[in-house]
């Protein structure tokens, strides 16, 4: 540990001295090799192949891809607020095209009461993100309750009134304030969940038994996307889950939930895969498949919420590791790479909505929860990861 804080000071100061924007993926082999003679030969193999460069003198992620690569950001009085820790700027004016609220545009910040809309934070990342010529991606307008965590405010959720109108007029306040500067939205979010049978197997997907459709049926997802599209005719709509790259069941029912919602000629323009993946689960060809026949539909296709838990695989058995050695590190590289690569390899260019990765750096992944992980594409001090230059190599098809 004391032998990698002292090789990421001496790169910052080597980096600094040097002038810093460089745009080279790999750094010199020098500057890597001086400095880690206390690090093990393993170790010392990955910094050289994959050095932990500062940000500004990492390949610019966006300068790699002809779609959108975005990131997941918080604002306001959140600890990791971008407009706090302000070195992150820097880093997403140089890596990312495209922005998305991890919190602060969900219903209970947009719409905190019944008559209350509140656009102020919002607000504030909308017009950072476009006055540094980054787009918005908007999520999300209808969320259900998610794991204790409050994502629909609470008069929502106890509402005793007319449901259809409600969301009617929560949609048409929110997209019309965002109308011709969130590009693109996650209209509902999590509608599809798996259905097991004793041995925990899934054997079947239906409807989210979510307030919403408890409501109304049903009908809520085509009123959502008709009331969005109302709203901002310009916008791209999504419909978003998470495990559709599990490519079983819940894949199947979302796909065929699709199929009829075009068939109606509702105004579904895309399907949003989150990709919060294992290190080990799901497979690149499960990924690659259930990619194959999303973009069958014909719609966007996009990666919204990419990141890869680590600390504890999905085949571990429940055993978590609390070192992240230089055989993860090389095993999450290569994992970015494929999940990258199976995205590039299933949707043709006019279909890539884009790749959004959920959260800057490690130590602010909503996945350090029960145990610490490591899950994204960068340091807590903003150098890169090998998993950054699996997304490089995948984007350069190396
Ligand atoms: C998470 C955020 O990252 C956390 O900061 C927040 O506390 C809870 O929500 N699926 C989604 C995202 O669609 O909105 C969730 O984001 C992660 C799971």
């Amino acid at each position: 540990m004391k032998a990698q804080i002292l090789l990421l000071v001496l790169i910052s100061l080597t980096a600094c001295s040097s002038g810093g924007a460089g745009n080279s993926a790999t750094a010199s082999s020098t500057t890597v090799s001086a400095s880690s003679s206390s690090l093990s030969s393993e170790e010392q193999t990955i910094e050289t192949l994959y050095p932990p460069l500062p940000y500004i003198d990492a390949t610019s992620l966006k300068s790699l891809a002809d779609f959108p690569i975005g990131l997941e950001v918080q604002v306001a009085d959140d600890i990791r607020s971008i407009f706090t820790v302000t070195e992150q700027q820097d880093l997403i004016e140089r890596h990312f095209s495209e922005l998305v609220a991890g919190q602060h545009m969900k219903a209970p910040f947009l719409h905190p009461e019944e008559d209350i809309f509140y656009f102020e934070d919002a607000d504030a990342l909308v017009d950072y993100a476009l006055a540094n010529n980054i787009a918005m991606h908007g999520h999300t307008l209808i969320w259900y309750f998610h794991e204790g965590q409050t994502v629909m405010p609470d008069w929502m959720l106890n509402y005793d009134g007319d449901w259809d109108a409600m969301i009617e007029n929560h949609i048409t306040e929110i997209v019309s304030h965002f109308e011709g500067r969130v590009r693109s939205w996650d209209v509902v979010n999590e509608a599809v969940q798996t259905v097991r049978d004793t041995n925990g197997n899934i054997v079947a997907a239906e409807y989210r038994d979510t307030p919403f459709y408890q409501n109304l049926g049903e009908d809520y997802i085509e009123n959502a996307f008709i009331y969005a599209h109302a709203a901002d005719p310009n916008a791209t709509l999504y419909y978003n889950d998470w495990a559709l790259s599990h490519n079983d069941s819940k894949l199947d029912f979302t796909l065929q939930m699709i199929s009829d919602l075009l068939a109606k000629g509702v105004p579904v323009h895309g399907i949003g895969f989150q990709m919060h993946a294992w290190i080990d689960h799901p497979s690149k060809e499960d990924i690659q498949e259930a990619f194959t026949k999303a973009a069958a539909t014909g719609l966007q296709i996009k990666i919204t919420e990419l990141d890869v838990r680590t600390a504890q695989p999905y085949y571990s058995g429940g055993a978590v590791t609390t070192q992240f050695s230089a055989a993860l590190k090389l095993q999450q590289k290569d994992r970015y790479k494929e999940i990258v690569q199976a995205y590039l390899e299933a949707v043709t260019p006019s279909q890539r909505g884009g790749i959004t990765v959920w959260g800057l750096i490690d130590g602010e992944s909503w996945v350090n929860n029960a145990h610490t992980d490591w899950p994204l594409l960068f340091y807590n001090d903003l150098t890169v990861k090998p998993s950054f230059y699996g997304l490089v190599e995948a984007l350069t098809e190396q």
